[in-house]
């Protein structure tokens, strides 16, 4: 009899959701593989809160504050309804993957682990009023989600964001703000690179140099670089560095977010920060400073000696030991060659190596490729890989290297057709530094260029000649933002956002699932996240 009763009860909760499909989109960005959205509502407003005990730590932590947010902002404490969701562990789905099935008094969500869990979470703050987000009450906000199926996982396992904090420093704080902007956006990867000439901002304990001389300018060149307005006279950079502690905290703020940051140590070029604190590791001995302009330094390590290897390991033994990360990235970008052409030093290793110029390269570029090899030798012995430039391209690619295409997808082409990884991050397309306005006299001071958010929209890596072997070498995409004319945290907020919503459909979304004129739909909803978070961002694409 009670058994009857279940039956008809299922049968009933069952036909609910069985209605027709009524739309096939959400107001989410990166928009989900798949959506269903039936008639009918489940109140999210009190409800109960239900999570499987094999979930990891993680996981569970993602819930509970997801849990807390949504009964603070509605203002009705979790369990106080008669409607649950329900956190089912299902080992079937891939990490990253998860669904979401919302039917009558329940609301579904299975995944894999916490990358699963966060991004499903993700999804349905999003399709709750903003106030989720922050957990401040708006008990007359509509509380309700639609009866819907969701399946979801991403096109690319690596969707990473660049930040450079040599050329500006941003503190920890603005550091973990913008991970939960790549959190938001389900982003996996923030690129941190913590060296240039400008400033080394990462704390290295067997040279603590790095992080005093090394961190300071004793001036900035003012406006453009090639406005050439002079310099303000204005020291830069005085205790502007993480503490390995702080890392530490930076790196377990953003796993919580499933997120992992793979650290750059840019080398052999782009040097002049450490040069300063270690001038017998340069070419002509000095004496050099921590540049107060941009662009390239002739000025790059002295690679012909043995020394300048040996600070090299010991920075990325300490990198290796501090960064979790599967990769490091050693730059390898933007290295002339005049000054190893004149050194006594860089010409008996050329000799010593047999290194000869060919109708492709110059003896000095096989140079570079030596010392790429040497680390990416030195780094598989802490169980690292190597991401580099696509400069290492140059000379002869270390054997297990990714490279990250920069200039062009050329470099990536050339990469996968070799068999080697890569990673997607043109400057034609993702570099977030460049305006997003043509109309530049009325928008801060940026490096150049021209990408709005349409045109990181319209990115695609693969190509039609692209077989699927070469197709399955391309790990992601990735924007960049380098800040040489980025000097707040709001100006950096306003370059990232909202080119970074497009950068997410481009990562997550298949290419049949891409419509700019649905995102762009979207986003409204996007911009009353980021207005609830208080993030700045560009208004172009607002403006109606
Ligand atoms: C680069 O923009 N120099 C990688
Ligand atoms: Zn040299």
């Amino acid at each position: 009899m009670r058994k009857t009763a279940i039956l008809i009860a299922v049968a009933i909760v069952s036909m609910a959701c069985s209605k027709e499909v009524v739309r096939n989109q959400v107001e989410v960005i990166p928009q989900p593989a798949s959506v269903e959205v039936y008639e009918g509502t489940f109140d999210a407003a009190g409800a109960a809160f239900k999570a499987d005990e094999d979930f990891c730590q993680l996981a569970k932590d993602a819930i509970a504050e997801f849990e807390a947010d949504l009964a603070g902002a509605s203002a009705k404490a979790s369990a106080s309804a008669d409607t649950r969701f329900i956190f089912e562990k299902d080992g079937g789905l891939g990490e990253e993957e998860y669904s979401i099935e919302v039917c009558g008094k329940k609301a579904v969500i299975r995944a894999a682990g916490l990358k699963g869990v966060f991004y499903a979470i993700q999804t349905l703050r999003q399709m709750l009023p903003a106030e989720v987000y922050t957990g401040a009450a708006a008990p007359e906000a509509d509380w309700t989600l639609p009866c819907m199926k969701i399946q979801d996982k991403p096109r690319f396992g690596y969707r990473g964001m660049h930040l450079d904090v040599s050329r500006h420093f941003f503190d920890i704080n603005e550091v973990k703000k913008y991970i939960d902007i790549m959190a938001i956006h389900k982003l996996n990867v923030l690129h941190w690179h913590l060296t240039d000439d400008q400033g080394w901002r990462l704390e290295i304990k067997k040279y603590p140099q790095l992080t005093q001389t090394g961190a300071v300018r004793k001036q900035t060149i003012i406006g453009h670089g090639r406005d050439r307005k002079g310099y303000d006279n204005t020291p830069y950079g005085e205790g502007c560095f993480f503490t390995q502690d702080q890392v530490k905290e930076v790196i377990a703020y953003a796993a919580a977010r499933g997120i992992e940051i793979i650290p750059e140590i840019d080398l052999p070029g782009h040097m002049l920060a450490a040069l300063a604190c270690f001038p017998e590791l340069g070419c002509t001995g000095g004496p050099y400073e921590v540049w107060g302009r941009w662009g390239i330094a002739d000025d790059v390590l002295c690679v012909g000696k043995e020394e300048t290897m040996k600070f090299l390991e010991d920075v990325l033994a300490e990198v290796a030991d501090l960064f979790p990360s599967e990769y490091v990235h050693i730059g390898g970008d933007e290295c002339p060659k005049v000054r190893w052409e004149e050194c006594p030093h860089c010409q008996a290793k050329i000799a010593e190596l047999g290194l000869k110029d060919d109708d492709r390269h110059k003896a000095e570029h096989y140079l570079q490729s030596y010392v790429t090899n040497r680390m990416e030798q030195f780094l598989s012995t802490k169980g690292k890989k190597i991401i580099g430039w696509d400069e290492i391209l140059e000379g002869e690619i270390a054997p297990n290297a990714t490279v990250m295409s920069w200039r062009g997808v050329e470099g990536g082409l050339e990469a996968v057709r070799m068999g080697h990884d890569a990673i997607m991050v043109p400057y034609t397309h993702l570099y977030l530094d460049y305006y997003q306005s043509k109309d530049k006299a009325e928008e801060p001071l940026a490096i150049g260029g021209y990408i709005p958010v349409e045109l990181v929209y319209s990115f695609e890596p693969f190509t039609e000649e692209m077989t699927d072997q070469e197709k399955s070498h391309i790990l992601g995409i990735q924007a960049n933002l380098w800040t040489e004319y980025i000097t707040t945290d709001s100006y950096l907020e306003y370059m990232l956002l909202p080119r970074m919503s497009a950068l997410s459909e481009i990562q997550w979304c298949e290419p049949e699932n891409k419509d700019y004129d649905r995102f762009l739909g979207n986003m409204d909803n996007m911009a009353g996240i980021y207005d609830i978070l208080g993030y700045n961002y560009a208004k172009h694409i607002f403006v109606k």
